[in-house]
């Protein structure tokens, strides 16, 4: 018995060594951790319970017969964090480059089916050179494997991508697929097709990291929804993002015990809203004087910054928040915007967090190249979310709700449950030099008292409609309220609307307008 013993304990400690010392040492010379390290900071001290330590590959093309080590460079299995259950892969790049063989696919897809069975999250670390070229069509179907599960466990449970080193090739797709890409700055990137083979093709040179290094992920392409500036931080990042999500789709996300009082009535918030209309303010700021202390977490927040979506807490309840900034763009929706929106609203949704919008928007912006890109299928995918979302849904219009905006944002035909408005609300079809030029359109022998006539119309214009009262009239305004009382009508809101069920026509499932 001891013998046995003896051997499985130095099979295990060969699997704990990965790659080797000199190949770890090369991983914390580019500052980053090794798999074992990174689920020692991701999960509660003693809970990994690993699967498949010991398998390794069968190839015995190329020299592989010799190249083996336990784990095939992927450490797999199931942890706990903040005491909460989650399955968790991270590759090792000290074996192999991490790179994707069938024994790695057959791990992630094992432990894929027992998330999705056991209705816990999945977090995946990723840092692999992609697939392994030794194996050839083997390792791209492996890869199938993996998306086909990605794309069954979408809206069943939270998945995770922690991208920690290289993510190349076809790899970029199960993060992709995912609810969260979370990127390092400096040692991640993501790329479908490297500079090499861009140059070769295209002849643009470009580095790695110009080409998909975080910056690139998170500001520009939208791909990344965080950025961090070290391994420990992303793997801090994503216990934090856990936190606002609940196990899977039946059930709520966790609440904290309140600890910040629901009565808070922020003066400062009476005048927040500048005097002139064309002044901007940032609507962060109001976001963390409404929201508990310290809550607001955003999300896809250096991709098109004119709006702000964020986790938060009211009462201790995780709730989803989509805001105009009109500190950008005068807070105008575009197609980045847009994207960025509606895939807020679907994660909320699917996860059953109440959202709650706050709306300064001037509409849709104007722009031949936004028109060329889609602005119209992309502008759809607002009205298409909300419209299909069936979580309490709330919205505050603080300022500028004119034509589409008020329509996509904060309608009750997309099936908002209660619509606040602040005094300083303005609701129209359009703004009032736009409405003045199209009903008093000037003629080639204009005088003087037709200029004036316009800002008669301007005037009236504005009196009439850039108040909340018109709406409140017709009831499309619930309740105009004081900004200071926001903390409070919301959450007394929620709390009535915590119970909701709405029920749609059965159907297999609708066409988002991608
Ligand atoms: C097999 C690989 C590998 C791979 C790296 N290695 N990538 N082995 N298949 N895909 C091995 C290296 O040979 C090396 O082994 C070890 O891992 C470390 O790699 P290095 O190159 O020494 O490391 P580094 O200098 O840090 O460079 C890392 C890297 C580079 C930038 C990721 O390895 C690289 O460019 N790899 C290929 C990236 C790529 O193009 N992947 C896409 C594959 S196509 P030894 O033993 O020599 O030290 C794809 C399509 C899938 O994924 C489509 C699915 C739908």
């Amino acid at each position: 018995m001891d013998e046995r013993l003896q051997k499985l304990r130095q099979k295990r400690e060969l699997a704990l060594q990965g790659g080797g010392a000199k190949r770890i040492d090369a991983q914390h010379a580019q500052g980053k951790l090794t798999a074992r390290e990174r689920l020692a900071v991701l999960l509660d001290e003693g809970s990994f319970q690993e699967l498949g330590a010991l398998a390794t590959h069968q190839n015995t093309d190329f020299g592989m017969a010799d190249k083996k080590f336990p784990g095939d460079g992927v450490v797999t299995g199931f942890g706990k964090v903040n005491g909460r259950r989650v399955a968790v892969y991270a590759q090792d790049f000290t074996v192999l480059g991490g790179s994707f063989s069938q024994v790695q696919s057959n791990k992630i897809c094992r432990l894929q089916d027992l998330a999705m069975e056991s209705g816990i999250p999945l977090i995946g670390l990723n840092d692999s050179g992609g697939a392994r070229v030794q194996e050839g069509v083997k390792s791209l179907a492996a890869y199938g494997e993996v998306f086909f599960r990605n794309v069954a466990a979408s809206g069943v449970i939270p998945q995770l991508s922690l991208i920690m080193g290289p993510c190349a090739g076809g790899a970029v797709y199960s993060p992709a697929l995912t609810d969260f890409v979370i990127m390092v700055d400096g040692s991640a990137n993501m790329f479908l097709t490297g500079p090499e083979i861009i140059k070769a093709v295209t002849g643009e040179e470009v580095t790695s990291e110009d080409l998909g290094g975080a910056w690139v992920h998170n500001a520009r392409s939208g791909v990344a929804h965080f950025e961090s500036a070290s391994d420990q931080e992303a793997l801090e990042l994503a216990k934090l993002v856990l936190s606002y999500l609940p196990q899977n789709n039946s059930q709520d996300p966790p609440s904290l015990t309140p600890y910040d009082d629901p009565y808070r009535a922020e003066a400062a918030l009476d005048s927040i809203i500048p005097q002139d209309d064309n002044q901007p303010y940032d609507m962060r700021d109001v976001l963390d004087l409404v929201f508990d202390r310290e809550s607001v977490l955003e999300v896809h927040s250096q991709f098109a910054p004119n709006a702000v979506t964020a986790f938060a807490r009211l009462d201790g309840h995780s709730i989803g928040i989509v805001a105009n900034q009109p500190s950008v763009l005068s807070g105008a929706l575009d197609i980045d915007s847009s994207d960025k929106i509606s895939r807020f609203i679907s994660l909320c949704d699917m996860f059953n967090i109440p959202l709650v919008t706050f709306v300064d928007c001037p509409g849709y912006l104007p722009g031949v190249n936004q028109e060329y890109g889609g602005v119209i299928r992309h502008g759809a995918k607002i009205i298409y979310a909300y419209s299909q979302a069936t979580v309490p849904k709330l919205c505050v219009v603080t300022r500028k709700a004119i034509g589409g905006s008020y329509v996509a944002l904060s309608s009750k035909q997309m099936g908002n449950d209660i619509a606040l408005a602040w005094p300083s609300a303005q609701i129209a079809v359009m703004g009032a030099e736009g409405a003045s030029k199209l009903l008093n359109r000037k003629k080639p022998n204009q005088d003087l008292k037709e200029t004036l006539s316009d800002t008669e119309f301007i005037a009236e214009y504005r009196e009439k409609f850039f108040n909340p009262y018109n709406a409140a009239d017709v009831g499309q305004i619930d309740e105009v309220i004081e900004p200071a009382e926001t903390r409070l009508r919301l959450i007394q809101s929620l709390e009535v609307l915590r119970t909701k069920v709405q029920t749609g026509l059965p159907k297999k499932h609708g066409l988002f307008p991608v």
